[in-house]
């Protein structure tokens, strides 16, 4: 029988090397237990995978088969870990199933009625391309990889399909494909129950779906759009994967065989936001995205929403060379309440404890907080001295720094005010604790200021309350979302590539909740990129490899300020900037490679080459210019753990170009030859990543302009601090039965049982490896720590997120010791348990862009001696 086939495969395999196991890396504990996916070697088959898995008796049930991906997901019962499966010869690579939460739903304040939800197509040059250029995106595939599509929406049954499709998907329908790979009962943790209808009962997959090609322009059944509504691509052919039960998480083995159906289903582009932060593209999405995109299928994925959390954080979803990583934007207007004072609206946000719309009678008018003829910020008795409040609305400086708006709510209300306007002290309006049932009101600065100056004119003047809201430019808009992540990768790559509309957008919903929603996220930017490609490949006739479209989409993509900033926003916040599919389709130029990766002092790329084409019918000549961009500084006060909100420094390469201009004939090419020199500005120390863009202006009039982002950091990579020491991180700390922390007492010997060393860790900026390593009492290395809860003490992380979003608390990693540990990083077959003694742990991180050799390659800490049992 098939035997010698089988060995020969096994043993040309083998030559390769054993498999690899990626354990687990601490901060994505979310794991299915036993259970893996695994790669197997190229060439080889399913089959003998399988009798390679049953000769070295793995007791196991299948999950999923995968064949793009050459691989499986199984469950295993015997007692094989991942590093036994890693052994087996045919084994390319082990990974445990990481569980990827559901994406989250960030219902915005902004109404669906409310006209500034559709402006984003404005932004973006996408109303054009419908209204002049009539282009729909027929004739595309996108696939939507998320919780189902409601295909019973009527914004699902435009144009091109039949009646019947009003309550159904399938062939003909604008949701032509579809499957439902777990049922609604599926948590991520129980067993998939896999059924054809990829009905949505959650959400979020309908809202991308509409953000995609949703149309209810012209439609007359129920519900009515609140207000006429059209995705990006509104005749695109939409796939439903549905990976998500009701509420829930989603496995990776299900999310590889959702995106592998995609491809078979004939999808042009899909898109997903399934990354943790990891900030380094060895994951299985990613392996098996960028085969898809090597066959041509396009991916976007979110960069991730925690802009909060400053540098080193975009997801791992779009890191893969040939994705998208999509930055979002906030949309144009906001539509907000307001008040009117003097004659003029100002919006205003209440506080969340008052919650509701402010209704004052005209008899409430304005009494400023003046003290000395200065604004106070409200927080003392004395600002209210010689005033009379009693029903009236007072007005208060938001400086947080004394009193937040609790202490000053509850202030006004003791001293018989109606109600409280609170002046922000920063650009935009502020969110508001308040106190409950005072009225309370956040407005701009300047609003405050206007006020102020109609109140020294008549202080009866009236404070009319709108019932109604009303567009306003406030906050942001048009500028890049606050929540985006900011990049770099792991290894100083521009990353995210472009953003796209992704905060306070309307779009559809299941009818069984309302059916329609505005919400906010990068998961909303991303399916506007995934349609943007649909609307490009319809105007080209023709459908270009994802990495194509990248490139001229970064292009022509408008490079945009920070909300009020008179500088460009950092292209690692923005990418190349706002995404114009109306320039991307008109361009007749293109510079390549798309992004220049300048990376650090020590391995600085002073010269770069470009090449211009020109793809447009005549001979053109371009104007060569560079834009510089914000700096940003993480490590102004030699803090270990990037600052939240990076300081904006102006710290600005130089380039020089060898030559100011050039002329290239139709259909031709050019190279320029970049001289970059790093900022003079910015202290080396504080590695601010610096960024900017090299532009090449057409001379033709009205031609479009294209570009590439260049970002880099200034000073020694190897520096910048990995573990977070100002919090005392690493530490090491014992653990009690119950889970509880806390000093280990002198001389104390741990018994393994009731209590139990652990290593906590706190990771500021990723690591190639960051290994635990234990010595004995010789100082011999005797190997790796291996935790039972957080795997083995080595692999590559990305940063930590600064504290959790829903508890709140600080992140960290913790790893238990029960004395075991792994001789080497990858040959290990099963962790050695170490005989009682004493021994000494050592944190060990591995510096970027370095090889390896311990220690002179490591941020070292010794944790000092443990004594076991
Ligand atoms: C989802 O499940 C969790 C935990 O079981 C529960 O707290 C939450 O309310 C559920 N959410 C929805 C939308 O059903
Ligand atoms: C209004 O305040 C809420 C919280 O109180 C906040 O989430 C929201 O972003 C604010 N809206 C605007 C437009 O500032
Ligand atoms: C698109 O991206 C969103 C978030 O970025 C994700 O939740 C969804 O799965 C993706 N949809 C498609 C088109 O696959
Ligand atoms: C940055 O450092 C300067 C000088 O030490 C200090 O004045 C400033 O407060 C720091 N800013 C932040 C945000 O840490
Ligand atoms: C663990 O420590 C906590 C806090 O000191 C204590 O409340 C708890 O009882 C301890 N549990 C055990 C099993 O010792
Ligand atoms: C891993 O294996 C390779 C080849 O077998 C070997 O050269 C290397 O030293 C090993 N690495 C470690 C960390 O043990």
């Amino acid at each position: 029988m098939k035997i010698t086939t089988i060995l020969s495969a096994l043993t040309a395999a083998t030559l390769v090397s054993a498999g690899k196991f990626h354990s687990l890396k601490p901060g994505k504990t979310n794991i299915l237990p036993n259970a893996f996916i695994i790669e197997y070697e190229d060439g080889i088959q399913h089959h003998d995978a399988h009798d390679a898995l049953k000769t070295h008796k793995v007791d196991y049930q299948v999950r999923n088969e995968y064949n793009v991906f050459n691989g499986a997901s199984i469950s295993v019962n015997s007692n094989h870990d991942g590093h036994a499966l890693a052994e087996i010869p045919g084994v390319k690579n082990v990974w445990h199933i990481t569980v990827y939460s559901m994406p989250k739903i960030e219902k915005s304040k902004v109404k669906p009625t409310d006209p500034q939800a559709t402006s984003d197509h404005i932004m973006t040059g996408v109303k054009d391309l419908h209204e002049k250029y009539k282009l729909t995106g027929k004739g595309v595939k996108i696939g939507v990889i998320d919780t189902g599509i409601d295909y019973k929406h009527p914004a699902f049954a435009a144009k091109g399909a039949t009646a019947g499709c009003f309550a159904r998907f399938g062939k003909n329908c604008r949701v032509a494909h579809g499957w439902d790979f777990v049922g609604d009962d599926y948590t991520g943790f129980n067993s998939p129950v896999p059924d054809s209808d990829p009905m949505d009962c959650y959400g979020h997959g309908s809202h991308v779906a509409g953000i995609i090609g949703g149309n209810a322009l012209d439609i007359k059944v129920t519900p009515k759009p609140p207000q006429p509504f059209v995705g990006v691509a509104p005749e695109v052919t939409l796939g439903a994967y549905r990976i998500f039960g009701c509420n829930g998480s989603a496995g990776e083995d299900v999310i590889l065989a959702a995106m592998e159906l995609a491809f078979n289903d004939g999808m042009d582009v899909i898109n997903m936001s399934l990354g943790g932060g990891s900030s380094y593209k060895t994951n299985p999405t990613s392996v098996l995205a960028e085969k898809l995109i090597a066959r041509g299928m396009a991916l976007a994925g979110a960069a991730g929403n925690d802009g909060a959390d400053g540098v080193w954080m975009v997801s791992d979803t779009g890191l893969g060379d040939h994705a998208t990583s999509v930055a979002s934007f906030d949309n144009l207007f906001v539509f907000m309440n307001y008040l009117t004072y003097g004659g003029k609206q100002f919006p205003y946000n209440w506080s969340d404890a008052y919650g509701k719309v402010i209704s004052l009678p005209a008899s409430a008018t304005l009494v400023p907080l003046l003290v000395n003829g200065v604004l106070s910020d409200g927080c003392d008795q004395g600002s209210y001295a010689g005033l009379d409040v009693k029903g009236k609305v007072v007005l208060a400086l938001g400086d947080v720094t004394r009193c937040k708006s609790g202490g000053r709510g509850a202030l006004a209300q003791s001293n018989g005010a109606a109600g409280i306007i609170i002046q922000s002290n920063d650009a935009g309006i502020d969110s508001l604790g308040g106190v409950p049932n005072l009225p309370m009101a956040s407005i701009e600065f300047d609003a405050g200021v206007a006020m102020l100056a109609t109140w020294k004119v008549s202080a009866k003047s009236a404070i009319s309350w709108s019932t109604a809201q009303a567009p306003f430019s406030i906050d942001n808009s048009g500028a890049p979302s606050g929540f985006s992540s900011f990049g770099l990768d792991g290894d100083l790559r521009s990353k995210p590539d472009l953003g796209a509309p992704g905060g306070n957008i309307l779009s559809t919903y299941p009818l069984a909740k309302g059916g329609y929603a505005v919400l906010s996220g990068t998961s909303m930017a991303t399916p506007y990129i995934a349609g943007s490609h649909a609307l490009y490949m319809q105007a080209k006739k023709a459908k270009p490899h994802g990495d194509e479209i990248r490139k001229v989409f970064k292009n022509t993509a408008t490079i945009s300020k920070n909300y009020k900033s008179k500088t460009f926003t950092s292209a690692t916040k923005q990418g190349a900037g706002l995404v114009n599919v109306l320039n991307a389709v008109l361009t007749t130029t293109s510079i390549t490679p798309d992004h220049i990766d300048l990376l650090d002092s020590v391995n600085f790329q002073k010269t770069v080459k470009i090449t211009i084409k020109n793809t447009g019918k005549h001979t053109e000549t371009y104007l060569l210019s560079h834009v510089p961009a914000d700096a940003l500084n993480s490590y102004n006060a030699s803090n270990s753990f990037p600052l939240g909100t990076p300081l904006i420094e102006a710290d600005y390469a130089t380039v020089k170009f060898s030559q100011g201009q050039v002329k290239i004939a139709a259909g031709k090419s050019a190279q320029i030859k970049l001289s970059f020199q790093e900022p003079k500005k910015g202290k080396a120390g504080q590695f601010p990543i610096y960024s900017g863009f090299v532009v090449a202006t057409p001379k033709t009039k009205n031609s479009v302009a294209v570009h590439v982002p260049y970002t880099g950091v200034k000073g020694d990579i190897r520096n910048v601090p990995m573990m977070d020491t100002d919090l005392g991180f690493p530490a090491l700390q014992a653990v009690n039965a119950s889970g509880a922390l806390s000093d280990v007492p002198k001389d104390f010997t741990f018994d393994l049982t009731n209590n139990k060393p652990v290593v906590l860790t706190r990771l500021g900026s990723h690591s190639p490896d960051v290994t635990i390593r234990i010595f004995d009492a010789d100082k011999k290395f005797v190997g790796f720590l291996n935790s039972k809860d957080a795997g083995p003490g080595f692999g590559s992380q990305g940063r930590v997120k600064n504290v959790d979003d829903t508890t709140g608390q600080l992140v960290f990693s913790q790893y238990t010791w029960e004395g075991q540990v792994l001789a080497s990083e990858n040959a290990t077959l099963v962790p050695t348990t170490l005989n009682g003694g004493t021994y000494d742990i050592v944190v060990a991180s591995q510096k970027k862009f370095t090889k390896g050799n311990y220690p002179a390659d490591f941020e070292v800490f010794d944790l000092g001696k443990v004594t076991i049992a």
